[in-house]
């Protein structure tokens, strides 16, 4: 068990002392939770394996499914990767800082641990003020997976962050909510031609436009035909003994007093098949909570969900439903709790709170909750990624 410490900063990241007691710690090789404009990451200086490894310990992940290494600008990219080609170069100038991580030859200074043992490596630029000044100030590449358990919901606030880590992980950066809401789209630019390896914040339309060739994700196929890999009995990754930071240590700051960590040894997942498809499970960003999606918009899906509301009710179900402000009429008269998520034709909205209106459903008081994607346009695509993903990997056509 540790103390977690909890540092509230504004948006612009403001006050720098408790981005600079951040930092610090992440010098020291702790783990320092953060916002980016997509998801709160979890933190540790990328350039100490040991440090890494505790991510690993701390989230319960797996060994063999690769972080994302953050820096505070562009001119970094070289000290992380090997072999830059020039259309990355044009991806950076357009994308940004931003959402968009770029699958590259590792450089040197990156240890194994990060990228699984693997010869490439994610890398991004993240756009949220408190990221670039949390990295500026660490002066080191800060190698970050979303900071939640291993699976579970990803987190969009720092109260998110401490649901899964308190008294695992030494300090969250609490910076407010993040503006985007689902994780950075994953290009690789090491295959030909660039291929989306995760649909996120940053559309396939936006980067066809720079570049009409990327191609969008295999997933797109039915989830039997795209090597959907589900946990399995053995494998590489057990988190159990990992090394790492010990205790608080930071003298910085009131502490929040953290819990006693879960019991360890979850994580194991078949090495081979992450190796081929890193990250890529069917289930992922899951609720505890049963969820049922349904691949569809309009009248006759909410008559579906309408009914099957009802027929779990009548089981003795208790039943919530994810649903854009419009469509709540759709469920009226039925005692179902709905989460709204705001106008249905404002995705970037949708987006941002999807995470948020999970979690606040999958508090243990339901049975059942009721989704449906919101097509394949735009942020339509990650949104319909992630909700195909937390069903475990299957969408009810209508
Ligand atoms: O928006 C985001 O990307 C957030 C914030 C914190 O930056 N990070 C995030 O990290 O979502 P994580 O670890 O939860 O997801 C990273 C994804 C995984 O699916 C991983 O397999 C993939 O990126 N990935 C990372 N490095 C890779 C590599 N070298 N090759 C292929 N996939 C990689
Ligand atoms: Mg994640």
């Amino acid at each position: 068990m540790r103390q977690t410490l909890v540092l509230r900063v504004a948006p612009d990241g403001t006050p720098v002392e408790h981005v600079a007691c951040a930092a610090g710690l992440l010098r020291a090789g702790k783990l320092v939770a953060f916002p980016t404009e997509t998801v709160y990451g979890l933190g540790a200086d990328a350039t100490n394996a040991a440090a890494v490894a505790a991510i690993f310990a701390a989230k319960e992940r797996p060994y063999n499914d690769p972080l994302i290494v953050h820096l505070a600008t562009v001119e970094e990219l070289s000290r992380v990767t090997a072999a830059i080609p020039p259309v990355a170069w044009a991806l950076a100038e357009r994308f940004w800082p931003g959402p968009l991580t770029l699958v590259l030859p590792r450089a040197a200074s990156i240890p194994p641990v990060v990228t699984a043992g693997g010869e490439t490596v994610g890398v991004r630029v993240p756009s949220y003020p408190v990221a670039r000044a949390l990295i500026a100030a660490a002066g080191v590449p800060v190698a970050a997976p979303s900071a939640n358990r291993f699976m579970h919901t990803s987190p969009t606030s720092a109260a998110h962050v401490l649901a899964d880590l308190d008294g695992r992980i030494d300090c969250v950066l609490d910076g407010g909510p993040c503006p985007v809401g689902v994780e950075s789209t994953v290009l690789d630019l090491t295959t030909s031609p660039p291929r989306i390896l995760r649909p996120g914040g940053v559309t396939l339309e936006a980067l066809r436009a720079l570049l009409p060739e990327v191609q969008g994700p295999a997933n797109l196929r039915s989830p039997a035909q795209n090597g959907a890999i589900e946990p399995g009995p053995r494998g590489l990754g057990h988190s159990a003994g990992a090394p790492g930071p010990q205790g608080p240590g930071h003298g910085c700051g009131p502490v929040h007093r953290g819990q006693e960590p879960a019991p360890t040894g979850t994580s194991e997942v078949r090495e081979e098949e992450l190796a081929r498809a890193p990250g890529q499970m069917a289930r992922h960003y899951a609720p505890h909570t049963r969820l049922i999606v349904f691949d569809a918009q309009g009248a006759a899906m909410l008559t579906a969900m309408a009914a099957e509301a009802r027929a779990a009710l009548a089981r003795g179900a208790r039943v919530g439903a994810l649903l854009a402000d419009e469509e709540a009429d759709a469920l009226a008269g039925l005692p179902v709790r709905v989460a709204p998520l705001g106008p249905g034709d404002d995705l970037a909205e949708v987006t941002r709170r999807l995470y948020a209106a999970l979690r606040a459903l999958d508090d243990g008081s339901l049975d059942l909750i009721l989704a449906h994607t919101f097509g394949r346009e735009e942020l339509g695509l990650a949104l319909w990624d992630r909700l195909r993903r937390a069903a475990g990997g299957e969408l009810r056509e209508v």
